[in-house]
């Protein structure tokens, strides 16, 4: 499959986990990706990989949660590839807390991060998405679609995510750009992996947010991804597409 054929598309968070692996798979369908990213080390592994597949791929460091970092880096990408006909937005943080113990600082964290960066993000490509009649995938989360215990802040980050990508898809519709997010569960990734937790944590709160036939890779985010941003899912519009293993069935 080439669905990508022609198009320039920006993937943050591209250095690791689903955003690497969107990265991925959008270049081998001939995709030209600019990967963004605060990891530095994990853009140069993704520049290496792409680089090996062939096509002209560029990345850059840069903190979403900034917005003239992320205006910079977007004016960069128009200057190098000409056009932007999709952003994947895939950068954020999680983390847990006994709620009555979370610091207001790492609050804020949180939301400058999952919730401002992607109005940042959303905000600099959209002149360029309607330009070019593009898209955007935001990423959500099933905790967007159903609370996740000692993860408040995380939930309350990705509903605003799933309602702010619902009002833009209505805004944008007639002016040709789609807009839509991404609910991944149980994808086994840094995030998922490295996570630290409350000493007196209940596991068994936790279940719910595991899927029933255990964790699987990001690139089963990568491909329901790579279909909803192409011409494929021209007709998606204002959806949040649950990927979670049958989790919140
Ligand atoms: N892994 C899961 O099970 C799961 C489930 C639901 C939602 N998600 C969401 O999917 C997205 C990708 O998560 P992942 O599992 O691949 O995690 P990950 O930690 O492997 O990747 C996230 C990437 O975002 C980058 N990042 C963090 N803060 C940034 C910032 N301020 N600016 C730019 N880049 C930044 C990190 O450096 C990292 O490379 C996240 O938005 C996450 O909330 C993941």
């Amino acid at each position: 499959m080439n669905r990508f054929e022609d198009k320039v598309v920006i993937v943050t968070g591209a250095g690791s986990g689903i955003g690497r692996a969107c990265a991925q798979r959008i270049a081998q369908e001939g995709g030209t990706i600019h990967g963004l990213d605060v990891s530095a080390d994990g853009l140069q592994d993704l520049a290496v990989e792409l680089h090996e597949g062939g096509g002209n791929h560029s990345v850059s460091v840069c903190d979403v949660s900034s917005e003239d970092a992320v205006t910079a880096v977007v004016a960069e990408c128009v200057s190098t590839h000409g056009r932007i006909d999709a952003l994947v937005h895939m950068a954020g943080i999680l983390r847990f807390d006994n709620t009555h113990e979370l610091e207001l600082t790492n609050w804020q964290k949180l939301m400058d991060v999952n919730v401002t960066g992607t109005f940042i993000l959303c905000k600099a490509v959209l002149p360029h998405l309607i330009e070019s009649r593009g898209n955007i995938v935001n990423a959500a989360s099933t905790a967007a679609l159903a609370g996740l215990p000692y993860g408040a802040a995380y939930s309350a980050s990705k509903g605003a995510v799933k309602m702010f990508t619902r009002a833009i898809a209505i805004e944008y519709a007639k002016r040709g750009v789609r807009a839509n997010c991404i609910c991944p569960g149980d994808i086994k990734t840094n995030m998922t992996n490295d996570i630290p937790f409350p000493e007196d944590m209940d596991m068994t709160l936790l279940q719910r947010t595991m899927s029933l036939t255990g964790p699987t890779g990001p690139d089963v985010i990568a491909s329901m991804v790579a279909l909803v941003a192409s011409n494929e899912g021209r007709h998606i519009n204002g959806e949040e597409i649950r990927v979670d293993g049958g989790i919140l069935a």
